[in-house]
């Protein structure tokens, strides 16, 4: 039976974190977005700048990501969607007021068991954009590290009916459900972890002011901005305080699921430019990469 799962939205990441105040002072202060409610167990639910959430901060003995959030339609049913991973065997729990701003959510494990939620509906209390921070427009991708990257890559394919849009040899597949080159990347790092998170800026101009006040704030830019190759996107990478890797983003490729290609932009190398595999050798992988990968791994060691 073919998997009637449709996520067409990026909603929100719930991070783990050693200072809960640290960090929201980092998503409030530099970042610019907005603590909605704080819940009766502590943790911060940070908008964008239109819904009730996109990032989850609670407290906890890790800092790590723990689950992520997708949005389907009103008219998918999650119990009908329960019952299709029962057959596929994934447990499922429908959880009703689990979360503030989220009445109905349906939660199971990916195969690196990274806490998966489905929901249909978010309150949008809209707090708007705080134009004098970085204020990214939206949430964007995550990109994991995965134990079992072939098991993942088939789970997010075909029970949740993402699109491949391409490869970068054996390293890293980029996924998207909706029209953004990837809203998610599952890397071959042979661990579990969260190699990024992404935040959309504007334009590259953006990129420059994000840039002088990520520096007035003493967070120090660790690679870009730069164009990549899978995905186009302008990227620039930064530490938050717990030293998740953040980047920001724009220009990002758009699939085009009907014609199995991405919109047309001078800078692309072949055209029409459909998902294909990148050179491993590729400009990402330099020293940056393996910068990247360290702190990461680092991070993974130390549990922080
Ligand atoms: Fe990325």
């Amino acid at each position: 039976m073919k998997s009637m799962i449709q996520p067409f939205k990026l909603g929100y990441a719930d991070f783990g974190c050693l200072s809960v105040n640290r960090m929201a002072d980092f998503y409030e202060n530099t970042l610019g977005f907005t603590t909605v409610e704080v819940g009766e167990n502590g943790a911060y639910y940070i908008s964008a700048g239109v819904d009730h959430h996109n990032v989850i901060l609670r407290s906890s003995s890790t800092s790590a990501l723990n689950t992520i959030g997708y949005q389907i339609a009103k008219n998918e049913s999650l119990s009908d969607i329960q019952k299709y991973l029962k057959t596929k065997g994934i447990s499922s729990e429908i959880k009703t007021d689990f979360q503030p701003g989220v009445s109905k959510l349906l939660e199971f494990k990916d195969p690196d068991e990274y806490i998966i939620h489905l929901f249909q509906e978010m309150e949008m209390p809209a707090p708007g954009y705080k134009l004098d921070k970085v204020s990214p427009h939206k949430l964007g991708h995550i990109a994991l590290g995965s134990l079992k990257p072939k098991d993942s890559v088939d789970f997010y394919m075909n029970i949740l009916n993402f699109h491949y849009t391409d490869r970068i040899g054996d390293k890293a597949t980029f996924l998207t459900c909706n029209s953004d080159h990837h809203v998610l990347n599952i890397s071959n790092f042979k661990h579990k972890m969260m190699h990024h998170v992404a935040f959309e800026l504007k334009d590259s101009a953006h990129h420059v002011s994000s840039a002088d006040y990520l520096a007035s704030k003493k967070h120090e830019i660790l690679w870009g901005p730069s164009r990549h190759t899978a995905g186009h996107n302008i990227a620039s990478y930064h530490h938050d305080p717990e030293l998740n890797v953040i980047e920001l983003y724009t220009e990002m490729d758009q699939y085009i699921p009907e014609l199995d290609c991405f919109d047309p932009r001078p800078w692309h190398e072949e055209l029409p430019l459909k998902p294909r595999n990148w050179d491993f050798n590729c400009t990402w992988f330099t020293k940056f990469e393996n910068d990247i990968i360290d702190s990461v791994m680092k991070k993974v060691k130390v549990g922080n």
